[in-house]
């Protein structure tokens, strides 16, 4: 059987190992590991995800406490449609982040932005039209676009001078979606340059209902395989969710797959954003520690640790720092599930809110653990150190593993 290192990735005039490390929001994918994906001939994702807080972190600046002050008088309304993000500052936020991931780049491969359309914040159009744009302007390899249809991304795009020239993807996890998705764009004259198809035992937000057992990640890909060869469109496949090993990898790639995304072998890596305490739980996890629920306000489904400590946990709504999730009318749901709580609850100094959880906050704080299906085979890629933790790994090793094993 052939090794992964006997394929290579076709995008225009470059060619790439066929590795792709995933988006994992926010700041799970973080720089210093989409640059070692870039240096070893793949390709690396940064996250467009809360971008403000990330360069907060990365680079000492101060938007979330500029924001977080700016409206601290409504932290106590539930409305929170006046609580909007300055748009030359979400630009300034991205530019540091985005650009200065470009900056340090070196080796032959190439550095992507995962763009998520479930990040409405309070804006849909205009806060994406802003990261995509800003993103082109200092130069990033490509985007993928994810978690949403993106309809409209490509047109928000399409008087950019990068357009044809940047890498521009999109995460589907159905023929339909991918069906809509060209149609709608028929009209730009531009294909999308790959296509990721990401199955039910993905990490983060899945493209599935509750009822994810029933999907295959095989079987879509065959499908949309036979689809893009029936209409005679020449445009590379990768599929993502579940392929943990280099001969899973491989597999893929004899039956037609231009390239794999993957992720979950990544989060126990040193490079990986995820402070080190988390990477032990991903490593000590047992399949039964994993769970799918629906606590995001997205409404989407997610896979996560059952010990993350934002499940259940009951904060106040943090949508004057953050809101992220607010979709353009000033609501999130987690903003009602919490209010309900403290109705029921009256004179309560701590509630529980068991159905949502205000992901903002729980994501900045890494207390969403959310995780691959796969995770708890981590345990099985490194050995037990004499305190009784797991030897992280390093992003060349997983990426080497997959490429040569
Ligand atoms: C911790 C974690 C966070 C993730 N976050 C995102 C995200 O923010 N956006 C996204 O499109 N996909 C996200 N994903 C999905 C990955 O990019 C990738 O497609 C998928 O997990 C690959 O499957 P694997 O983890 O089994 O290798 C995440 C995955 C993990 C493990």
């Amino acid at each position: 059987m052939k090794s992964v290192d006997n394929f290579r990735l076709r995008l225009g005039k470059h060619e790439l190992v066929p590795i792709v490390i995933g988006g994992m929001g926010v700041d799970i994918s973080a720089a210093g590991l989409a640059l070692e994906g870039a240096r070893l001939g793949g390709i690396g994702h940064i996250s467009d995800a809360m971008v403000p807080a990330v360069s907060d972190t990365r680079f000492q600046t101060r938007f979330v406490s500029e924001k977080a002050k700016l409206y601290k008088h409504n932290a106590a309304n539930s409305d929170k449609s006046s609580v909007l993000f300055n748009l030359e500052r979400l630009a300034e936020a991205t530019r540091n982040h985005v650009g200065r991931t470009m900056d340090a780049k070196r080796g032959s491969g190439m550095i992507f932005i995962n763009c998520m359309e479930k990040l409405t914040m309070n804006a849909p159009r205009e806060t994406l039209q802003v990261r995509l744009r800003t993103a082109l302007d200092v130069g990033v390899d490509g985007i993928t676009l994810s978690a949403g249809l993106h309809l409209g991304s490509f047109a928000l795009m399409a008087d950019h001078p990068r357009f044809r020239d940047a890498k521009l993807g999109i995460i589907v996890s159905s023929l339909r979606a991918l069906q809509l998705f060209l149609r709608k764009n028929a009209r730009l004259d531009r294909l999308p340059d790959y296509v990721v198809v990401e199955g039910p035992l993905a990490g983060g937000h899945l493209g599935f209902g509750m009822d994810w057992t029933a999907y295959d990640l095989r079987t879509i890909v065959a499908e949309i395989h036979a689809y893009l060869q029936a209409e005679k469109l020449d445009i590379p496949l990768i599929p993502a969710g579940g392929i943990f090993t280099g001969r899973d990898a491989a597999s893929y790639l004899e039956a037609g797959a231009a390239a794999v995304q993957v992720a979950t072998r990544f989060t126990v890596t040193r490079e990986c954003g995820l402070p080190d305490a988390v990477k032990q739980e991903y490593f000590n996890a047992s399949e039964d520690d994993i769970e799918v629920n629906l606590i995001s306000p997205t409404g989407y489904p997610m896979r996560m640790l059952k010990g993350s400590p934002a499940i259940g946990a009951g904060i106040r709504p943090n949508c004057e720092a953050y809101g992220y999730l607010l979709d353009g009318k000033g609501s999130c749901a987690y903003i009602m599930a919490y209010n309900r709580e403290v109705a029921a609850h009256p004179g309560a100094k701590r509630i529980s809110v068991p159905d949502k959880t205000c992901l903002c906050t729980a994501m900045r704080n890494f207390d969403c653990w959310t995780c691959g299906h796969n995770t708890y085979r981590l345990k099985e890629t490194s050995r037990k150190l004499p305190d009784g933790t797991y030897e992280l790994l390093t992003a060349e090793q997983v990426f080497h593993d997959y490429q040569f094993g």
